[in-house]
């Protein structure tokens, strides 16, 4: 049988964007109104952000994540450098990170690198996929915390495993998808599922 291919995205999976998004936003504008974690609704900061304040400049949210250092000091989502050296060791099992930079890229794409190299060793930065579009990356399986992944392939080769975060906690899915709810739930199981399809 053909080993499984897992891709494992960075931001909301991996890595904790959310968290110092706020942090960072927080400290460079204590005077603004601000999106709690538990009131997250939607992928997008920017839109929950412009919503919240409509008179807020685009800029301000997009400068925090487009300032250096900001990608590669976000803090690892519990249990997931461990998970991912499990995943790794596992027989018959190939696992790769699959990660859309931003457009304003000076300083994101350097860090993920850097960030995947720091927290996951060199093993995994040979396993590092950047692309904005991951409808036409193949896998099996994908974990990715944001609910719609479109792009120019309308059926991906790869099953959707929804990573549960502070936007999608509330979001229903339709009846056959599937959620990871965090490191700790069963994503063994779901990889092993997928060697018996
Ligand atoms: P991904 O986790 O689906 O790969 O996408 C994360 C990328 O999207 C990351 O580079 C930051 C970017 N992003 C925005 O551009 N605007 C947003 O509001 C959010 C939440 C992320
Ligand atoms: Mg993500």
């Amino acid at each position: 049988m053909p080993p499984v291919r897992v891709l494992v995205d960075m931001d909301g999976v991996l890595a904790d964007f959310e968290a110092s998004f706020l942090r960072l936003y927080r400290s460079r504008h204590p005077q603004l109104p601000y999106v709690a974690l538990d009131e997250r609704r939607g992928f997008s900061v920017e839109a929950q952000y412009r919503q919240l304040n409509p008179g807020l400049a685009a800029d301000f949210v997009r400068n925090i994540y487009g300032s250096p250092n900001f990608f590669l000091d976000l803090v690892p989502i519990p249990g997931a450098v461990e998970a991912m050296q499990e995943m790794f060791s596992l027989n018959e099992t190939e696992v790769f990170i699959c990660t859309s930079p931003i457009l304003k890229y000076e300083y994101c794409v350097k860090e993920k690198y850097a960030w995947v190299e720091k927290h996951l060793g060199p093993q995994f930065v040979q396993r590092l996929v950047m692309s904005r579009d991951k409808t036409i990356v193949s896998a099996d399986l994908l974990i990715d915390d944001k609910v719609d992944i479109k792009g120019v392939e309308p059926n991906p080769s790869w099953e959707h495993i929804v990573f549960t975060c502070w936007h999608n906690r509330h979001t229903e899915l339709e009846p056959h998808r599937r959620r990871l709810e965090s490191w700790s739930d069963d994503w063994k199981a779901i990889i092993d599922g997928k060697r018996r399809e």
